[in-house]
């Protein structure tokens, strides 16, 4: 399979990765010609881990091309992963430039974060051939992908991604319906929002909140999802029994959460507590997180 990998930043890149990993003919676009040299190196950095996955091709630069050209990306390609910026008028100028270059049964996967669909269909003459398929960073390690489609979406379109994506070993979840945010980064930022509450409100630092959720719920939450958790707390009463439990106390502490702004005040806020790492830390903690993330991931499969 031929796919064409349009912008080749963070998620680009990634994306990249895990398509020649997986043996596919990897055709990548970005209007900064120095990013192919970053693939190149990001296809050889991910190496071991997608190896450590069961990528047979993993590290291999065989079947990658690169162009500035983004039509002549396309050409071909079955499947089309866009992850140009976050910005709805470049997206639909690069939707403009391509279409008449795409095969007529080609599909045009967008991993926008906060983009809905409706509005990336207005790029399209043809919008049926045109999702959501929005994954977590990063995309070459994570497995979730959330994909959207609606009414104007071609038939068998959302089950045939679906199916694409599990192929890669990916847990690709279809959106019922169009919410800022999807799933994944409204959870997230729910949950970000009541840790700076926190901290503001003086319980405990950023750091020791950080460590909260690191060694609590966080090491639960990669093997089951809250409503399994608490299912299980409350052994064959089920998710009804722990209702009975604790019902009352998550009512409480619900009525209890914060209200943040992420406003000058909120912003000095979070730099006076927490410093910055350099471009090494942050490389070592990159590795470090990627190396667990794969030993788990191999766990959960076994
Ligand atoms: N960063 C994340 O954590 C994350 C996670 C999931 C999804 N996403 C989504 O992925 C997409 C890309 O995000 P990113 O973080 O990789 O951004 P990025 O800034 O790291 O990369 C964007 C790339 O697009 C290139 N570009 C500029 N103009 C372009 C054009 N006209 N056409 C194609 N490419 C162009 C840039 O040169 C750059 O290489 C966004 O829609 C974002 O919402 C990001």
């Amino acid at each position: 399979m031929n796919i064409a990998v349009l912008g080749s930043g963070t998620i680009g890149q990634s994306w990249c990765a895990l398509f020649l990993a997986a043996g596919y003919e990897v055709f990548a676009y970005d209007p900064d010609p120095s990013r192919e040299l970053e693939i190149r190196g990001f296809v050889i950095d991910s190496e071991p881990t997608l190896r450590a996955l069961g990528f047979s091709h993993a590290g291999s630069l065989t079947n990658f091309c690169f162009t500035t050209d983004a039509a002549k990306a396309v050409e071909g390609a079955q499947v089309v992963q866009e992850s140009a910026p976050e910005n709805l008028v470049l997206k639909q100028q690069l939707y403009r430039l391509i279409e008449s270059a795409l095969d007529p049964k080609s599909t045009v996967l967008s991993s926008t974060s906060g983009l809905t669909l409706e509005m990336l269909q207005t790029g399209f003459s043809d919008p049926s051939r045109i999702l959501i398929a929005h994954p977590f960073n990063p995309p070459h390690l994570i497995p979730l992908v959330e994909v959207l489609g609606n009414e104007l979406t071609a038939p068998d379109l959302i089950q045939r991604t679906l199916t694409f994506y599990e192929g890669l070993g990916k847990v690709p979840i279809e959106l019922k319906k169009s919410v800022p945010g999807h799933i994944a980064n409204r959870l997230q930022a729910v949950l970000w929002q009541e840790v700076l509450h926190l901290a503001r409100e003086g319980v405990a630092s950023l750091s020791d909140i950080d460590k909260v959720i690191a060694n609590g719920p966080g090491l639960r939450w990669a093997i089951y999802g809250p409503n399994q958790l608490f299912s299980l707390a409350a052994g064959a009463k089920g998710l009804e029994g722990f209702l009975d439990h604790l019902g009352p106390s998550f009512q409480d502490w619900w009525s209890a959460a914060g209200h943040v702004e992420l406003d000058a005040d909120t912003r000095q806020f979070i730099k006076r507590q927490y410093s910055s790492f350099d471009e090494n830390e942050c490389r070592a903690m990159k590795a470090y997180r990627d190396h667990l993330i794969c030993r788990i991931l191999n766990e959960k499969n076994f």
